[in-house]
């Protein structure tokens, strides 16, 4: 599970957690006596939380599993209540992400209910295939199709990775909504020709002040928004708060290895000689940032989220 999640088969901060939730229940499964389970249960959870560092739920979840699994011991549990519980535990993060989805959805839904047509836009994948399902920054557009409304979804490609391209515009099509592709250095061009209606994307750790990591290329299309006087909504659900962080600038950044950059599923695309800059994430500041969609509801700047939210 954990090179799944290092090399991307599973991503997007949702689904990061869950499948390290998993990772933590499906290895407990094994034991067979509790002290080797201690010593596994132990190395395990440092190998997952050591796969990537930038988004929060990843951390969220493996607490959450962890304490659970310390709760457990210190009430005597046996072997077979421990795996049986933990098991449940990492099923309901699934389920209760499925749910704070919709709740997403429903929220984003109302900044579009009295648009006769929408056009919107989105970088990265930040859909069903980044959660358990339905999605987060997707999940308005997903409600909106199924009120009936008429709804085209820009999608920038997401270099290096292209999980606009690979995975947003899969899902949007697959779920019958109008969608078109353009690369990420497109952005301002279409927003000088075109009427957007509004922009949202997902989150992959929001601090207290509601400065947010996203995929590389957030923060510049936050500014384009904001030049453009297009509202820029974050949507991401509770676990993806940081309460602990008091601003942006302390959520790690990961970087990725430079042949993400120098080429494309084997394809050399550039000089191997070059030097490479690779940040996954960057941080859009709070000023940019109209409003953050949660299954809570719509929260509007000054943020000051709380343990609480
Ligand atoms: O590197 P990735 O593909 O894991 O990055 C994903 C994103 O940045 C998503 O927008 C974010 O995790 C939110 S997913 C609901």
């Amino acid at each position: 599970m954990a090179e799944a999640i290092k090399r991307l088969v599973v991503r997007g901060a949702p689904a990061i957690g869950i499948a390290a939730a998993y990772g933590l229940a499906i290895l407990i499964q094994k034991a067979n006596t509790m002290g080797k389970l201690k010593e596994e249960f132990e190395h395990s959870y440092q190998v997952l939380k050591s796969t990537r560092p930038t988004a929060v739920n990843l951390f969220w979840a493996l607490e959450r599993i962890k304490n659970k699994f310390i709760q457990l011991c210190e009430q005597s549990k046996s072997l077979e209540e421990i795996k049986a519980i933990l098991f449940e535990e990492a099923v309901l993060i699934e389920n209760e992400d499925f749910a704070m989805c919709r709740q997403i959805g429903a929220y984003a839904y109302t900044l579009m209910e009295n648009l006769k047509q929408i056009t919107a836009m989105t970088i990265c994948n930040a859909g069903g295939l980044a959660t358990s399902g339905y999605g987060t920054a997707l999940a308005g557009f997903y409600m909106a199709k199924e009120k009936g409304k008429e709804i085209e979804v820009f999608s920038l490609e997401t270099r290096p990775l292209l999980q606009g391209s690979r995975l947003t515009c899969h899902e949007l099509l697959k779920n019958g909504i109008k969608t078109t592709l353009l690369t990420d250095n497109m952005a301002g061009y279409l927003m000088q020709v075109k009427k957007i209606d509004l922009i949202i994307v997902g989150a992959d750790r929001i601090a207290k002040n509601g400065d947010t990591a996203n995929k590389i290329g957030t923060y510049q299309l936050a500014i384009l928004a904001h030049a453009h006087q297009i509202p820029f909504y974050v949507a991401a659900p509770t676990s993806t708060l940081d309460t602990a962080l008091s601003e942006g600038s302390q959520i790690p950044i990961e970087f990725r290895d430079k042949q993400e950059v120098l080429t494309f599923q084997g394809v050399q695309s550039a000089p191997l000689a070059v030097n490479v800059f690779s940040p996954a994430f960057d941080v859009t500041p709070a000023k940019y940032i109209t409003g953050i969609i949660t299954n809570k509801g719509i929260y509007h700047p000054p943020y000051s989220f709380k343990i609480e939210d």
